[in-house]
């Protein structure tokens, strides 16, 4: 139930990775762990770049997850360290908690999660701590790797100072949260993060955050195949730009529509406020906006706003820069992406025959608007899904923010095996970098569980 807290389990000493885990804590600190916290990764299957407009989402949960093993005490610091040497060891005192937005390291993700956690209850002085965090999400692919360590670090903060919280109320803090570090992103990740469970994907809606069951067909399996093509999404403003040409379109609309006294600041609030349907949406896209780019003149006159109303109002701080704005795209995916969702949905639930077919339809054509209109794509991920879709799949479509990262196919169960050789072949094998990411690279994935917190037994 997501109104409850995430469960405490009891897991077995025999899980492996977590007793390599134990050996590292202990190596480090000298104590074992007192628990374990741990974060899944998501793969979205439908519905990309509109959780900040307001609407549906369709992810699942992926396996592969952040797990962190804390002590807690009160020193009033925290002590961060991760398995892979790769990222640096952190400690920071509990009372001064800064995330600097221009440098994205991985220990600014954990604080964010922290601090989140922190200010909502209002904690101080906040419990010490030494944490020691395994992450095995594939980084800058488009699995929501830092999502996935902001809600780790949210949960174990919440445990540590023996505070309860539900999976809905961790969701929306670490949404919020993640924003200290500067992109300004819907809360999909964080809420599949809480809110999954095993065996199925779910309808993700917002405003109020709720989470339903999707049964996906019998008959046919998701795989996922990173493209190999490494986007951070809070490493530049391409995610930004989008989230703010969202933004003024939605003022454009309103403003067409006498609305404009709201202060509405998503595409889906137009809608509601309208009480129309997605199809006429489109329709006053069409009606309203024109294809080519704003500049920031024009968007000033019609909104009747400053330049410096429309900087401090409705642009972030790394989108300042930003000359031309294409709005009516932008609108565009979204309004037809939202009823991609909802078709989506409404097939898994009837079930009718060919539904698999449908299904992958819905998911080729959901690529080809991130490609040509939202422009989120890049030539390597729109190969891949070429290739996907050459070698079996009946849909295949980039997942998660984009520019690089991740492709998510819809395979019928019985092409499996020849899909993956083919894939192999014609993606990863010509190319030696490709080749050597592979295994962690292309595999097929069911829907996993939610966070959660643990006690070795
Ligand atoms: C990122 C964001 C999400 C969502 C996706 C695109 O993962 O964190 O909130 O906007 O991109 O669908």
């Amino acid at each position: 139930m997501a109104t409850h807290p995430p469960k405490l389990q009891v897991v077995m000493t025999s899980n492996e990775r977590l007793q390599n885990l134990k050996k590292t804590f202990q190596k480090m600190y000298g104590e074992p762990p007192q628990f374990y916290a741990c974060a899944p990764g998501r793969v979205n299957l439908i519905g990309e770049h509109i959780d900040y407009c307001g609407y549906a989402v369709l992810p699942m949960a992926i396996e592969q997850n952040i797990l962190a093993a804390v002590s807690v005490n009160d020193s009033q610091t925290i002590q961060l360290a991760n398995a892979n040497p790769k990222y640096k060891d952190f400690t920071v005192s509990s009372k001064d908690i800064r995330i600097n937005q221009d440098n994205p390291q991985w220990h600014y993700y954990f604080l964010c999660g922290v601090k989140g956690v922190q200010d909502h209850l209002g904690l101080s002085p906040l419990a010490g701590m030494r944490c020691v965090v395994d992450g095995i999400v594939p980084p800058s692919s488009g699995l929501s790797s830092s999502s996935a360590l902001v809600c780790c670090a949210g949960l174990l903060t919440m445990e540590a100072n023996h505070e309860s919280l539900s999976k809905v109320a961790l969701a929306e803090i670490c949404a919020k949260c993640e924003r200290y570090i500067g992109t300004e992103g819907g809360g999909m990740d964080q809420s599949i993060s809480f809110l999954a469970e095993g065996g199925t994907a779910k309808l993700i809606e917002f405003h109020p955050l709720r989470a339903s069951d999707v049964r996906l067909p019998e008959g046919a399996v998701f795989v996922i195949s990173n493209s190999c093509v490494e986007m951070n999404k809070a490493a530049t403003s391409h995610f930004n730009i989008r989230v703010v040409e969202c933004r003024i379109a939605t003022k454009m609309l309103a403003k067409a529509r006498g609305l404009e006294g709201n202060n509405l600041l998503k595409l889906a609030e137009v809608q509601t406020q309208l009480d129309t349907s997605l199809e006429e949406m489109l329709g006053l896209v069409e009606e309203v906006l024109h294809p080519e780019p704003y500049s920031r003149d024009e968007i000033c006159k019609v909104l009747g706003i400053t330049s410096e109303q429309l900087c401090e109002g409705l642009l972030s701080a790394n989108t300042q820069h930003v000359t031309h704005f294409k709005l009516f795209q932008r609108a565009r995916h979204v309004y037809g992406e939202a009823a991609r969702v909802l078709q989506f949905k409404s097939v898994c639930d009837s079930a009718p025959a060919g539904a698999v077919q449908l299904l992958g339809d819905l998911m080729n054509q959901s690529h080809a608007s991130c490609r040509d209109l939202y422009e989120c794509s890049c030539s390597e991920l729109d190969q891949l899904v070429d290739i996907c879709l050459n070698s079996g799949a009946v849909g295949s479509r980039l997942t998660g923010a984009g520019w690089g990262g991740c492709a998510v196919s819809m395979v019928p169960s019985e092409k499996v095996e020849p899909f993956l050789q083919r894939v192999r072949e014609q993606y990863y094998m010509p190319d030696s970098r490709r080749t050597a990411l592979e295994k962690q690279s292309l595999f097929v994935s069911k829907p996993g569980g939610g966070a959660a917190i643990f006690l070795e037994q």
